[in-house]
């Protein structure tokens, strides 16, 4: 009875601390978009950043993904301004510039900026769009393989398509968030992050079927508790390298078609059986990239059962098998997260971790008991410190909710 109940209190310790903080910069950015504009904003949007549990570089090979909304957000104070004029103003970068939508694509020089002209021009494309005012802050830390990005787009994409009332369907807009990645960004990102990012739900994991797009919720028990372990380093090469895997996996395609003399569109059409015959026969690098994606599908389709069944021994164990497969198959991983995994391994009280997101440093991820939580977060970062990763840090990820109005 004694656990139960303190088990209850912390269940609401965390939903407090799921909104702390929400209040706060919500009351600021409304402030900033008043000194900066003139007047209140006509809406308010945020959209969270991510984790992923499992099912790793899956994504754009037609494969299954488990991300969990955290409860970092980023929030967009948008008002209408008329004419053709776009004006934005990024808390964190302390910037203000301006632009017309067209001709729109690529500005290296103001690179946040090409999110906001990508989610013009195309929702002008079905609606026009005229100019508008922007002021938008995050708690979501940049550049930490957490996602900010995709929180940042999908609470672009909302408020502007909510102020000009242009009709569009829930999926359309991480299909959007994904095209503007592609087309306006210039990364060859997959749809995992913008559809967590608009279908998430607090205390859940969400397995995406990336190919149909299908999905389903899964509740995380109450005794997991996700740690975030921020390795502090972003590799230079991350983007090349991402676009180079997702070449090789194309490349595994063509030949595992030919080899298999059937049409294989993606990884996904692929099973092990298949793979493994023709181990002797592929060029190395792309049977490696390609037994990741068969395997790390199989393992997030598991790891989704394993939370049914709340067998939270057996999620650590695959997500382990996981970072295994990354580092040794996929090579993505980098040693910072590799300590951060090696030390959570030795700590009792942790089922598994794991690198999250892309890669080459970013972050890693630990399940752990939730009773011993603050101690097992303080442990992990001072070991890593000790190690001599001074910038690494650690937190406690509460769960967060999908896209929303904050304010209309
Ligand atoms: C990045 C991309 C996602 C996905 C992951 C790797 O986060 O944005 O689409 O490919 O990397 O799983």
């Amino acid at each position: 009875m004694k656990f139960r109940k303190r088990n209850s209190e912390r269940v609401k310790d965390r939903a407090e601390t799921a909104t702390a903080g929400t209040e706060e910069i919500k009351k600021e950015l409304v402030r900033i978009y008043r000194e900066e504009f003139g007047k209140t904003p006509d809406i308010v949007t945020s959209a969270p950043g991510r984790i992923n549990l499992i099912g790793e570089h899956t994504d754009y090979n037609g494969g299954y993904v488990l991300p969990v909304a955290i409860d970092r957000r980023t929030y967009t104070a948008a008002g209408k301004r008329g004419g053709e004029l776009f004006i934005a103003f990024s808390k964190e970068l302390g910037k203000k510039t301006s632009f017309e939508i067209l001709p729109g694509k690529f500005e290296h020089s103001n690179f946040w900026v090409n999110y906001i002209k990508g989610a013009c021009s195309l929702l002008s494309e079905i609606k026009p769009v005229k100019g508008m005012n922007f002021a938008i802050g995050s708690t979501v830390p940049r550049g930490s393989g957490l996602s900010s990005s995709a929180a940042y787009v999908v609470s672009i994409l909302e408020a502007v398509s909510r102020l000009y009332e242009i009709p569009l369907k829930d999926i359309e807009i991480p299909l959007l968030a994904q095209r503007i990645e592609n087309e306006f960004v210039g990364v060859q990102s997959g749809i995992m992050d913008p559809f967590v990012a608009k279908f998430a739900r607090a205390q859940n994991a969400l397995l995406i079927d990336s190919r149909s797009l299908d999905f389903k919720h899964v509740p995380i028990p109450e005794k997991g508790s996700i740690l975030v372990c921020v390795t502090g380093v972003r590799r230079a090469l991350a983007t090349t390298e991402y676009n180079k895997r997702r070449q090789q996996c194309q490349a595994a395609v063509a030949d595992l078609s030919e080899r298999l003399g059937r049409k294989v569109e993606l990884l996904r059409d692929v099973s092990l059986d298949e793979l493994k015959s023709l181990k002797e026969q592929m060029d190395p690098i792309l049977y490696n990239r390609s037994y990741h994606v068969v395997t790390e599908n199989q393992r997030a389709l598991q790891t989704f059962a394993a939370l049914e069944n709340e067998d939270l021994g057996l999620v650590g164990k695959l997500m382990l098998e996981s970072h295994i497969s990354l580092r040794s198959n996929y090579d993505v991983s980098g040693p910072e997260l590799d300590t951060y995994v090696e030390i959570a391994e030795q700590l009792d009280g942790v089922y598994g971790a794991r690198m999250t997101g892309a890669g080459f440093g970013g972050s890693a991820i630990c399940l752990v008991d939730s009773d011993n939580e603050e101690e097992l977060a303080a442990e992990v970062e001072a070991r890593y410190r000790d190690r001599g990763y001074q910038e690494g840090h650690v937190f406690i990820a509460r769960t967060g909710g999908g896209s929303r109005v904050e304010r209309a």
